[in-house]
């Protein structure tokens, strides 16, 4: 394994996919080729992570996302950030992150995320709130419908918390959340 001095963030590109999915299996093929397809429209834009040759990682900037709030506040969401086990802590999300922040503040002042809440998501909890991005207080979604109090719900990936930073741009013509 390389050393994170030598690590170099990319745009997804044709043929990217068939690794992509490899290394996340069991992501398939068919997503990853759909997020290059939504770049290619103008919709996703997607970093890939290499610590010299190897993938290490990925995410996604949603630039059109379907939970309500933030569509309504033409808020973008950063979407499906994964680290292969074998590079995590060593701090290549927060440099996809760091870049996926930099690439919406040109555009705009506000980003968003949504969280899950089961165990498979405790790291990446402590890493948004860490970095700034608060509940957007809405409340918590399984498949964007908020979850009202005394309803049962399933604790898996449908289950989020959305949360959003504000980036600092003075210029920001987006509507304030709150
Ligand atoms: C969340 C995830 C992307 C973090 O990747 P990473 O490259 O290991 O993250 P970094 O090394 O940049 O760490 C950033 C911060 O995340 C938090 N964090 C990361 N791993 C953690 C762990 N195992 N326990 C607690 N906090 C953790 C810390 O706050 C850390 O900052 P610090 O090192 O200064 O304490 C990775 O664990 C992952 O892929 N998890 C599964 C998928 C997932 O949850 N994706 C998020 C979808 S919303």
């Amino acid at each position: 394994m390389g050393d994170l001095e030598d690590l170099t963030i990319r745009g997804i590109a044709a043929g990217d996919s068939v690794m992509m999915a490899a290394a996340f299996s069991p992501k398939s093929v068919e997503q990853f080729e759909r997020y290059l397809r939504e770049q290619n429209e103008g919709c996703r834009e997607v970093l890939l992570a290499f610590v010299g040759l190897e993938f290490a990682g990925y995410v996604t900037i949603n630039w059109c996302p379907s939970y309500a709030p933030l569509a309504a506040a033409g808020i973008p969401e950063v979407q499906d950030l994964n680290v292969r086990p074998s590079f995590r802590r060593r701090g290549i999300a927060t440099h996809l992150v760091d870049r996926a922040e930099g690439i919406v503040n040109v555009r705009c002042g506000r980003i968003g995320i949504g969280v899950g809440l089961h165990p498979g998501y405790n790291a990446a909890q402590r890493m948004y709130v860490r970095r700034g991005y608060v509940p957007d207080g809405n409340g918590v979604t399984v498949r964007d419908e908020f979850v009202r109090e005394g309803q049962t719900v399933v604790m898996d990936d449908d289950l989020v918390l959305h949360l959003v930073k504000d980036l600092l741009r003075d210029n920001c013509e987006i509507a304030a959340l709150d």
